[in-house]
């Protein structure tokens, strides 16, 4: 198609992707990062009480993504089910965990974001199929004495909804009489989506600081969606964060959407950059619109 590699990585940031094989399903994918994350915390799937996955890229409506990596790992949870949050997948379940874990319903929670974006996208439509790549990050949250999740913010508009789609194929008597799934693949109205998203993650980030009751200088990491560099250099500079603080994993992997912050808070505590007790601002944003924050003392 008409484009090159100087327009993508100028505009973007993105210099590689990841593209996963027909059998690497999301819960291929996410059975490895989960395995990983329980290898991480030192837990055997016998300790974990509840698995949320989120994910928008499932191969079933049910099962869910997350049985299935239950099964995988032999994960017996009396809880498991998807979050679809598109891009801001991993900050709702990262909620919904926090909040099964404060309530007594869970002593460890594993959360997994996955996503397979690249395949949604119509390989004749430049302003998308560029961006995506597919993947999987997974964490465990624990029951602990010490405060670890500082403050959380989610949000909503769906009136913007349809800046950002992706439909479901339609089959059987759902499709009327000529009509056929030629449009069911990811649309985004990019440069719309791309100024809510600076707007937008601005006050996200100043509003989740202030539940908080913290300041910028007291944060160590910012920890961001992976969507594009200049969205993520807006919101470090709105923080005054020195791009040292950010971690940036957009350049060798693409949008991973639900993975995204999982895939780049995996590297960053890998690299040896994000330590124990360092602040971290995790943060997403995608298609809904749907957007989320946690601050967290790692
Ligand atoms: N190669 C070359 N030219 C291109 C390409 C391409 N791949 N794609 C678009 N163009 C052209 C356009 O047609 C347009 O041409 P025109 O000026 O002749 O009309 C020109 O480049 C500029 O297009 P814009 O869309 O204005 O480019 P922009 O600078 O906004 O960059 C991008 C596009 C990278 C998509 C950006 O808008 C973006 O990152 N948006 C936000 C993405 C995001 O945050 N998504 C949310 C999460 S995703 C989820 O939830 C699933």
């Amino acid at each position: 198609m008409e484009t090159s590699d100087t327009w993508i990585v100028e505009r973007t940031g993105i210099h590689e992707r990841r593209i996963a094989a027909p059998y690497e399903t999301a819960a291929f994918m996410g059975t490895k990062a989960a395995a990983q994350a329980l290898e991480a915390a030192g837990l055997e799937p016998s300790s974990i009480d509840a698995v949320i996955c989120a994910t928008t890229s499932g191969q079933n409506a049910f099962p869910s993504t997350a049985c299935e990596i239950a099964l995988a790992l032999g994960i017996k949870a009396p809880i498991a089910f998807d979050v679809a949050a598109a891009c801001a997948g991993f900050s709702y379940a990262y909620s919904l965990a926090h909040n099964m874990i404060l309530c007594g319903q869970a002593q460890h929670v594993l959360i997994v974001g996955v996503d397979s974006l690249s395949h949604a996208c119509a390989n004749t439509d430049r302003t998308t199929i560029i961006l995506f790549g597919d993947g999987a990050g997974a964490c465990v949250l624990g029951a602990s004495e010490e405060p670890g999740t500082l403050a959380i913010k989610l949000s909503s508009d769906p009136s913007r909804g349809d800046l950002l789609k992706l439909p479901f194929p339609k089959r059987g008597q759902d499709l009327a009489p000529g009509e056929t799934n030629d449009g069911a693949y990811l649309y985004m109205k990019g440069n719309d989506v791309f100024k809510h998203a600076v707007t937008i993650l601005a006050s996200l980030v100043k509003d989740t600081l202030q539940e908080a009751g913290m300041s910028e200088d007291e944060l160590d990491f910012l920890v961001p969606h992976q969507a594009n560099l200049r969205i993520i250099t807006a919101t470090a500079r709105k923080l005054k964060l020195d791009m040292s603080q950010v971690i940036v994993t957009l350049d060798k992997q693409g949008n991973t959407s639900a993975a995204s912050v999982p895939l780049a808070l995996d590297e960053g505590i890998r690299q040896g950059r994000i330590q124990r007790g360092h602040n971290l601002l995790l943060e997403s944003f995608g298609g809904g619109f749907v957007w989320g924050g946690a601050l967290v003392r790692y």
